[in-house]
């Protein structure tokens, strides 16, 4: 938001979020409070132990685990699991993870009209949205509706313990990204922006901590309210050119998800930085940097990011089909970016 008077719309998303160490615990509780009896706990395999611990306290208001979950939610990941909810007769799914199992959970919500409650164990922000994605053979779709909306959210910093140092990092940035493209988006707002800054402020301080020593619970609680708060600015406005060509990245030329945000994140914010004065000035305070592209890319540095997109397997030939490919569909962005912007920005985001 520039300048005064304001001018901005704001629609506040029903939000119920529980957030403690130990809060699992407290995933019976939220199902009764849903009035639900028959619940499908999801996750993918590597969450399964943590799934069937779910399972385990929701007793017999539990139908069973589905750890199937795959990165994207391919549309036929998302048809077993509809089928399996289907099938037990669930009311509601209890999704136990990151964006691939909470996305797993939208997707039956969607399709069969139930809730679902999200246990996050990553700070990728997808439990704060209405936003929902499925993979076909076209690429991938989102929308959004707000029947995908977690209707309740179980924050529990001990889940996040063993997410590996180098994951945690990325994955902090992928949430950070979305405070940042919150605070120039077409539809900001000063309530946004407050819960912007405050959550790049916790997530810069706490991620050099986690990635450091990893069994903080200090530190691995700092930076999920930092996810937290960035995953409501993420499911209350409209993302950018940073998001656009993630999307594009991690769709079609299959680029890991977080590590590409933190990799991408300075490069867009440069390009971005001479429209969006008023970001600039929340990331100098929130980053405690004079220069926020110069704090992003040490933030980088400091939690082990990889250096370039080249790292992470996007060829040079690539770059003239995903910039195009970005440059197709309209979205909304402070600076214009055409084929040729985009072009030189991944050159430039190639090597780092
Ligand atoms: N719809 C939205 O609003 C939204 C928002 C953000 C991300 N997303 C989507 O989410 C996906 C990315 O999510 P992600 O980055 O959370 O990755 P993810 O859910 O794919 O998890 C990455 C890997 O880490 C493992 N893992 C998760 N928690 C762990 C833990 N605590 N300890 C050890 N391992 C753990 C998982 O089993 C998985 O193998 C993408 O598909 C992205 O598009 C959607």
């Amino acid at each position: 938001m520039d300048g005064w008077p304001p001018r901005f719309a704001y629609e506040a998303l029903p939000m119920r979020v529980v957030m403690r160490p130990g809060a699992v615990a407290e995933v019976p509780a939220e199902t009764d409070r849903l009035g639900l009896r028959r619940v499908l706990v999801l996750s993918t395999p590597g969450r399964a132990a943590t799934a069937e611990r779910v399972a385990g306290a929701l007793g017999e208001r539990c139908v069973g685990v589905h750890a199937d979950a795959v990165a994207h939610v391919p549309a036929a990941a998302a048809r077993t699991a509809v089928g399996t909810a289907r099938d037990a007769g669930a009311d509601g799914c209890v999704a136990v993870g990151g964006g691939s199992a909470i996305g797993l959970g939208k997707a039956v919500a969607r399709e069969l009209d139930v809730p679902v409650i999200a246990v996050p164990t990553t700070y990728a922000g997808s439990e704060m949205t209405p936003v929902w994605g499925i993979t076909g053979e076209e690429g991938k779709r989102t929308g959004r509706d707000p029947r995908v909306l977690p209707a309740g959210v179980v924050y529990d910093p001990e889940l996040t313990l063993d997410l590996p140092p180098g994951v945690s990092g990325v994955s902090g940035l992928n949430a950070l990204a979305h405070a940042v493209e919150a605070l120039y988006a077409p539809d900001a707002s000063p309530i946004v922006s407050l819960m912007a800054a405050e959550g790049v402020r916790a997530l810069a301080g706490a991620l050099p901590s986690v990635v450091a020593d990893p069994g903080s619970l200090e530190a691995r609680g700092r930076a999920q309210y930092g996810a937290w708060l960035c995953g409501a600015c993420l499911g209350a406005t409209t993302m950018g050119l940073h998001h656009k060509l993630c999307h594009v990245l991690g769709g079609s030329f299959g680029l890991p998800h977080a590590a590409t945000h933190a990799v991408l994140l300075p490069h867009v914010l440069a390009y971005n930085a001479p429209e969006t004065p008023y970001a600039m000035n929340v990331l100098r305070g929130a980053l405690g940097d004079d220069d926020p592209v110069r704090g992003l890319r040490a933030l980088g540095a400091a939690v082990g990011a990889p250096a370039g997109l080249g790292a992470l397997g996007l060829r040079r030939a690539d770059v003239d089909a995903a910039a195009r490919e970005a440059a197709a569909a309209p979205y909304a962005n402070p600076r214009p970016a055409g084929a040729v912007e985009v072009r030189e920005l991944l050159l430039a985001a190639l090597d780092g």
